[in-house]
This record gives C-alpha cells, sequence and structure tokens, in this order.
C-alpha cells in the first residue's frame, strides 16, 4: 500500500486529536511529513510525536505553503474563518487537500474554492464526517435498496448537549456568529446529510430560531462574571462550570478539558477556570449565536424535511426518523441503532450498526480510509464530499441563516446561489 504524506496546518483539537492520532494508528496508510502551527507547544508536541524534522516545522500555513511542495496533500484544520486561504494557497502548490468543515462561512469564497478545485483537477474534500459513518452509511443503504418505498419526509434532530452547547457555542470558540452562524458551523453536516439522504439538491429553505436563554435577561439574581467568583446559584445552576470540567464524564473523554489547559490536574484546571473563557457565567458572556435552530426543507425530487438543532438536550446525539411510502426507518447515532418498520410484511428489524475505532461513532477514522485510498487512486472510491458538493449544503446552511434573520422568509436555493 503506497503511504500517503500529509502537512497538518493547524495542530489543535481536530489535526492532533483526530487526523494525528489515526496517522499514529495506522503509520502503513498515512504520514505526517510537515505542520504549520504557531502555538509552540501545540507545533513541537505534533512534531515531537510525528518525528517531523525542524526544516518541515513552521509557525504559520503561509511559510509551509511558500516551500516548495513536500507532501501528497495538506490538511487545513485551522478556525473557520482561516480554511479558505491556506485551502486555496495549498491546491496552487500542488496539494490535494482535506479541508474542515466549513469551507468559509463566505458564500463567494466556498464557491472559489470549489472553483479552484475543478481548475486544479486535485482532490479536495470536506470534513463532512457524517457520510463516512456506519451509522449513516447503513440508512443510506436502506433507502437505495428503496426498503421503506417511496422516501416521502425526513424529520432529523441534532441534539447539541446542554453541557456542549455551554462550552462550545457560550463559552467557546463559536459563541460569535461574526465567526460562523451556528447553522453553519455547528450543522452543514446536517444540511450535507439530509441532502444526500434525500437523494436530491434542496430547492427552498425556511428557518426560525433565536437566543433564547443564554443572555444576561436570564442571570440569576447576583450571578458574578464568573463561576468561580463565589457564585451562590452553584448548586442550582446546571452551567455551573467547576462541576462540568472536574466531574462530567463528557468533560474528559469528549477531550473538552484540553480545550482549557495542557495541565488537567484539578489545580490546573481550577486556574483556567479562573483565569480563561471556559469559567464565564454563561449569562455574562459575548455570545450571540442561536442556542436553538429550526429549518424546513424541500427537495427536487418532492422530498420534505423537518430538521431541529437544539443546545437544550440531556445528549449530544442526532436521531432521525425517515417515512416512506412502504416503511419507516428511525435512529440513534449515538445508540448505533436503526429500526426499520416493512408496512406491508408488518416486520420490525433492528440493526445495530458496528461503529469502527475513533471519534464521531466511527467516522472520523471511515473518512480518512476513504480519503488516503482516494489519493491512491484505488478502484471504486469516490469523493463523497467532494468541494462542489459541499458547496451546496453549505449554501443550504446559509440561506437558513438568511431565512432566520428575515423572520422566517422562504429563500430559494435558485436565486440565493447566484445573488450578490
Ligand atoms: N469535522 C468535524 O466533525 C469537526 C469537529 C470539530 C471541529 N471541526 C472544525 O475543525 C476546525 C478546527 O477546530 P479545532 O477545535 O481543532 O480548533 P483549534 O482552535 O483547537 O485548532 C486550530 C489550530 O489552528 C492554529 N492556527 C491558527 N492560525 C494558524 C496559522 N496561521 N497557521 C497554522 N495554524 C494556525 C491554532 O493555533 C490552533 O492550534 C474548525 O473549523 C472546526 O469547526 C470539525
Amino acid at each position: 500500500m503506497k503511504k500517503i504524506t500529509a502537512l497538518l496546518i493547524g495542530a489543535g483539537q481536530r489535526g492532533t486529536n483526530a487526523y494525528g492520532a489515526y496517522a499514529l494508528r495506522h503509520p502503513d496508510e498515512l504520514s505526517f511529513a510537515g505542520v504549520a502551527e504557531p502555538r509552540r507547544d501545540r507545533r513541537e508536541a505534533f512534531a515531537h510525536a510525528h518525528n517531523i524534522p525542524d526544516e518541515f516545522q513552521f509557525a504559520d500555513w503561509r511559510e509551509a505553503l511558500s516551500h516548495s511542495r513536500f507532501a501528497d496533500c495538506a490538511f487545513v484544520c485551522t478556525q473557520d474563518r482561516e480554511h479558505f486561504a491556506p485551502a486555496m494557497a495549498a491546491l496552487d502548490r500542488g496539494y490535494h487537500v482535506l479541508c474542515e468543515k466549513p469551507m468559509s462561512p463566505e458564500k463567494n469564497d466556498i464557491l472559489a474554492l470549489a472553483d479552484e478545485a475543478e481548475r486544479t483537477g486535485l482532490t479536495l474534500s470536506v470534513c463532512h464526517v457524517l457520510r463516512y459513518s456506519p451509522f449513516f452509511t447503513a440508512i443510506k443503504h436502506l433507502l437505495d435498496n428503496r426498503a421503506i418505498g417511496q422516501l416521502v419526509c425526513i424529520e432529523h434532530l441534532e441534539s447539541v448537549g446542554y453541557w456542549h452547547a455551554a462550552h462550545s457555542y457560550v463559552r467557546g470558540n463559536w459563541r460569535k456568529s461574526e465567526v460562523s452562524p451556528m447553522i453553519l458551523a455547528k450543522s452543514c453536516h446536517d444540511t450535507d446529510i439530509l441532502q444526500w439522504l434525500a437523494g436530491s439538491e434542496c430547492e427552498c429553505v425556511t428557518s426560525f430560531g433565536s437566543l433564547a436563554h443564554f443572555n444576561a435577561a436570564h442571570a440569576p439574581e447576583g450571578a458574578p462574571a464568573r463561576c468561580t467568583d463565589g457564585c451562590k446559584h452553584q448548586s442550582t445552576c446546571p452551567y455551573y462550570a467547576p462541576r462540568f470540567y472536574l466531574h462530567h464524564v463528557n468533560a474528559r473523554s469528549g477531550g473538552f478539558i484540553s480545550v482549557l489547559t495542557l495541565d488537567q490536574t484539578p489545580e490546573g484546571v481550577m486556574k483556567a477556570l479562573r483565569e480563561g473563557p471556559y469559567g464565564r457565567c454563561v449569562y455574562r458572556c459575548d455570545n450571540d449565536v442561536v442556542d436553538h435552530q429550526t429549518v424546513q426543507l424541500r427537495f427536487q425530487n418532492g422530498v420534505h424535511a423537518s430538521f431541529v438543532m437544539s443546545a437544550f438536550t440531556k445528549y449530544n446525539e442526532r436521531v432521525i426518523n425517515l417515512m416512506g411510502s412502504r416503511g419507516q426507518i428511525r435512529g440513534n447515532m449515538d445508540k448505533n441503532m436503526v429500526e426499520l418498520w416493512d408496512f406491508a410484511t408488518g416486520s420490525h428489524t433492528t440493526i445495530r450498526v458496528d461503529p469502527l475505532a475513533g471519534e464521531h461513532n466511527g467516522s472520523d477514522d471511515a473518512m480518512l480510509s476513504a480519503f488516503t485510498a482516494l489519493l491512491r487512486g484505488e478502484q471504486g472510491t469516490e469523493n463523497k464530499t467532494g468541494a462542489r458538493l459541499s458547496a451546496k449544503s453549505h449554501l443550504v446552511a446559509l440561506a437558513a441563516e438568511k431565512s432566520r434573520l428575515m423572520g422566517g422568509m422562504p429563500v430559494d436555493m435558485a436565486a440565493f446561489a447566484h445573488e450578490q
């Protein structure tokens, strides 16, 4: 098997914990030949783990991409607004690209990147991990085999989880809509998977949503700016930061603590909460993204879908219900379970989806295995999340945001794609 070599741009959570970790587990398939990362601690830790020589360690992607090409592909794992420029530059240097989602929060950038991938003839895959998940692959297989006859409508729920919402969308990196509206940052995966399952392009979108709760109007009386400032509501507030970061099962297993600090002792975590953004009262942050949003989608083939994204759920999971002329499919991604009913025979089948090892119920690993196979030119491989396809579902998310801001007015996708 030809080993694929890569340049990592951005050695943060995704670059290190998803893609770096995969390369360490699959050294014959993928290895990192270079890293670009301004944070010295992260850069050196990554370079050490992957045996990257000094000359291929860079403090900025511009430096790395001004060097002549030294790997097969570049992984763009910077923050949302910093994908477009390095991805364009990497294509221009002759690298295939694996680009974190979203390609950009700007419509024109998204379309320009799709054009550039086509112009260069290089592979650009967007990290829409759900398309590679064993769970959604099983559902797609059932639909393609007409297991429920004609697909008529879809109900899809993205439960963000109250703790995950507080971490990422109230206190953390994705709290400002100027970075990315939440429907794009969190749910472009969902607009993408709905497009895939519907088997058609979206033609019209409407959306409602707001920041209903995480604002100053809902602060309990006398709540200080930080949970660590002796908040008297600590035993009753669901969002009390020390309880989450020190005791919640997801804080450690989901890698949330490593976002706060590299010192993960209780003392180190408390110091980060006293001094950093994650100890702030959720009612006293500078967040402005929504905490819930609904989207209605009409596809060209007549399928209708209704999507709900909400912060106010116990679990971080996706639950889907697909209704067809001859049957119904219901699934819970977190539980790796798909149920199928056949109206004619009355049969009910429960399918336990076997998650592969790794994050996102095996999706990250499946995506990387597909990406490296694609670059090796293996027979039967396809770019399931190419730039043009992903651009379409990114635009659906942006159109939903436009509709929400217009109070739920329908947005016609053909007109939206062309308007300046
Ligand atoms: N596909 C998925 O399911 C999924 C899941 C989570 C996050 N994401 C996306 O992945 C991206 C990265 O998220 P993250 O949590 O890893 O963020 P992060 O902040 O942990 O990592 C980004 C890294 O980029 C580095 N960086 C900044 N400027 C740079 C420059 N000029 N050159 C090189 N590196 C630079 C930062 O120092 C940081 O280490 C985001 O866009 C996010 O939306 C995708």
